[in-house]
Parts: C-alpha cells; sequence; structure tokens
C-alpha cells in the first residue's frame, strides 16, 4: 500500500535508480516522473510518442504540424502561421489581447526552458499553441487482460469515438535510446496526456526490445486502468509472461473513484522489485491512514457489484466519461478544433492548427 501511487513511483524510484542510472520516459509524460527519476540520481532520456494519421501516415501529422516539442527542442513548433485559417473566438471585447492565464512552467510546454521536458501534471497537459495542444477534460469526477465490470449490456456511447489521429510508439525508436544504463522504463496506459492505451501487439513489440536489455525494470502507471472506451481493453504489460518478472503495477483508489484526496494507491509485482517499495515505506510515511485504507477496501468490493443501471460502478464510471468525452469533442470540432480523440484517461488533445493564435499569445 502506498500513499498514492506517487508515493509508490517515489519509492520505486529511489529503490531502484542509482546516480549514472538512465530511466526512460515516453514523451509526453505526467510531470513527477521526470523529477522523482533526478531526485534519485537518475538520467532521465526520453522517446517521443507520435501523432499518426490512421490512413496517411506520419508525414500527415507532421505536414499539419501535429507534434510535441521535444526534450531539448526549440520551441518554434506547430503548423506555419499561413496555415492558421481560424480566428479565435472573442468571447469579451477583451479576449483577443488578453493573455492566457499563466500556467505552471513545468507543465506547459510552450513556455519552458527547452532543455525541460514535455511533461504534465494531473489538471494540464504538455502541448505548446500551434501544435498538437491540449485542452484538459477537466472531467474529473488487477493483473490480466481485464474488462472489469463491463458487460455486453453496457451501451457506452461511441458517438465521439471516431478520430483519424492516433497515438503512436516507434519500438525501433524506443531501442534507440534503452543501453546497458538504462535501469528503468516507464510506461503508462491509458496515457496522461494524449490518452493513449497501448494494445497487446503494442506491447508484445515493447517487450521483444526489452529482452536485450536485462537490467531494465518496467514501472506501470495504470492509475485510469479503469477509463478505457469504446470497447478497447486494458491489457496489463505485467500480464505478458516476458514482461512479468520485470514489472511492477502501480494503480491508485484516485481516479477510479475520484478521490485523489485520499492517496490511496498501490503497487504489485515480483518481490525483488517490490521489496525496495516495503523496505522504504518504514522510513518514509510509515503508514498509509488506515481510515482511507479500509474505506478504499469496502469500495473495491462495493465496485463490482450493479450500480445506477450498469453492471458495476466501473461500467457507470467509464460511460460518465464517455459522456463527458463526446461534449468536450463535440465543442472542440465546433470550434474549428481537430481533437485526437482519447482512447482512455482523463484528456483530450487537439490540433490547433485551425486557428489564428495571437502572437503574444505564442
Ligand atoms: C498518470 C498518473 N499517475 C499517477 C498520478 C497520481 O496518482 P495518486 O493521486 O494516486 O498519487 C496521476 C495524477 O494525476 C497521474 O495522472
Amino acid at each position: 500500500m502506498n500513499v498514492g501511487a506517487t508515493e509508490a513511483i517515489f519509492a520505486l524510484m529511489q529503490g531502484l535508480v542509482s546516480p549514472g542510472d538512465e530511466v526512460l520516459l515516453l514523451e509526453p509524460a505526467f510531470d513527477i516522473y521526470a523529477k522523482q527519476a533526478q531526485l534519485a540520481g537518475g538520467k532521465v532520456v526520453f522517446c517521443p510518442l507520435h501523432v499518426n494519421h490512421k490512413t496517411k501516415g506520419r508525414s500527415e501529422a507532421v505536414r499539419r504540424g501535429l507534434r510535441l516539442p521535444l526534450s531539448g527542442e526549440e520551441k518554434s513548433v506547430g503548423a506555419p502561421p499561413h496555415k492558421r485559417a481560424r480566428s479565435l473566438p472573442s468571447g469579451d471585447s477583451n479576449a483577443h489581447s488578453t493573455p492566457p492565464a499563466p500556467a505552471s512552467p513545468h507543465t506547459h510546454a510552450g513556455d519552458r526552458p527547452a532543455s525541460e521536458p514535455a511533461t504534465t501534471s494531473d489538471s494540464e497537459s504538455a502541448a505548446a499553441p500551434g501544435s498538437a495542444a491540449s485542452a484538459s477534460a477537466g472531467a474529473n469526477a488487477s493483473t490480466g487482460s481485464e474488462t472489469a465490470g463491463r458487460s455486453s449490456t453496457d451501451d457506452d456511447d461511441t458517438s465521439s469515438a471516431s478520430c483519424e489521429w492516433e497515438w503512436i510508439l516507434d519500438p525501433l525508436e524506443l531501442q534507440a535510446r534503452l543501453s546497458e544504463r538504462t535501469r528503468v522504463l516507464v510506461l503508462n496506459a491509458p496515457h496522461n496526456p494524449t490518452g493513449k492505451v497501448f494494445s497487446k501487439a503494442e506491447l508484445e513489440a515493447i517487450a521483444a526490445v526489452l529482452e536485450r536489455f536485462p537490467r531494465v525494470v518496467v514501472i506501470s502507471d495504470e492509475v485510469y486502468e479503469h477509463l478505457v472506451y469504446d470497447g478497447r481493453e486494458h491489457v496489463h504489460p505485467a500480464s505478458l509472461p516476458s514482461l512479468w518478472p520485470r514489472t511492477v503495477t502501480v494503480s491508485s483508489s484516485g481516479k477510479t473513484f475520484s478521490i485523489t484526496g485520499w492517496k490511496i494507491g498501490w503497487c504489485v509485482g515480483p518481490a525483488p522489485i517490490v521489496r525496495h517499495v516495503m523496505q522504504l515505506n518504514a522510513w518514509v510515511q510509515f503508514s498509509v491512514p488506515t481510515p482511507t485504507q479500509a474505506a478504499v477496501a469496502t469500495i473495491l468490493t462495493e465496485a463490482e457489484k450493479p450500480y445506477k443501471s450498469h453492471s458495476s460502478y466501473y461500467s457507470w464510471i467509464r460511460s460518465e466519461y464517455v459522456r463527458k468525452r463526446t461534449a468536450l469533442v463535440r465543442g472542440l470540432r465546433a470550434a474549428g478544433l481537430d481533437p485526437i480523440v482519447p482512447e482512455g484517461g482523463f484528456f483530450v488533445m487537439t490540433a490547433t492548427d485551425g486557428l489564428e493564435v495571437p502572437a503574444a499569445w505564442l
């Protein structure tokens, strides 16, 4: 048990990573990974996720400027000005002269120093204006291949599911960034902030690459594991036989039950990996709060039961997020944006190259 997934990942980084070790993150990434790796003395290496057009390929995304700035890159990303066809809706008379509210520097890709990674926090996602920018849904509300609580009677609204875009990981790029110095690969799916869900085939490709790097431990952050949409399955990386011995699965009650403040998380994995967490926890937090642990234990049992006309709480919460996704995707499209419809999780990212963004905002 951990004080949220955050503390589980902290303990794992502290236990696994020594100065000089490398920690490989898929970029963009939830912001705590890089900082926690650095706190342990690790060097962060990034491997990009790419936007892909399902029929025309990656070149179409590149043509449209749909990519995030990578670490160390200049921030001049996004479609060239002549492609910005449409003005932002004004809303009020000051709208075009009022700069957007300042974002946290470590979470707003457009504002961060070029040396900083494209990372995201819970409530923000890291995209540069003019590129595959973000619109955070802000819709707060096991092992094995699993669709907990899903049944054929659950009728998820798929009206927002259709999308030409997807996020992909190139296994060769991953391989090129791994070395004998790599100690940890962080996987996160459903992914914050892209909403990507790895299929079993994609995980098998990752597993095949990792076979050449026996030192690498996979930290699999699955806090959005129940928020997988459009009939997709959440596949636990640890369910792949070759990944199990090197994978620690981290999850939490925070996202699934909309109780982030309770900070009840956990991690599951082979004893030689999890022992690092158990050893550290005795000296870091000593214990996880008992009342919220007990409450979450009850919730986990109750969540399997029929809930609000759904076969389970999990089915209901999934349908709630799909409903919110539909509203947000429709709104973004109506505003002239081209969202990359998420396969899971909390966030919607969208191409903004159809908009004319005032230069002062860039
Ligand atoms: C991908 C991801 N992992 C972990 C966390 C933190 O989880 P917890 O609240 O259980 O510490 C978050 C919260 O935003 C997250 O987005």
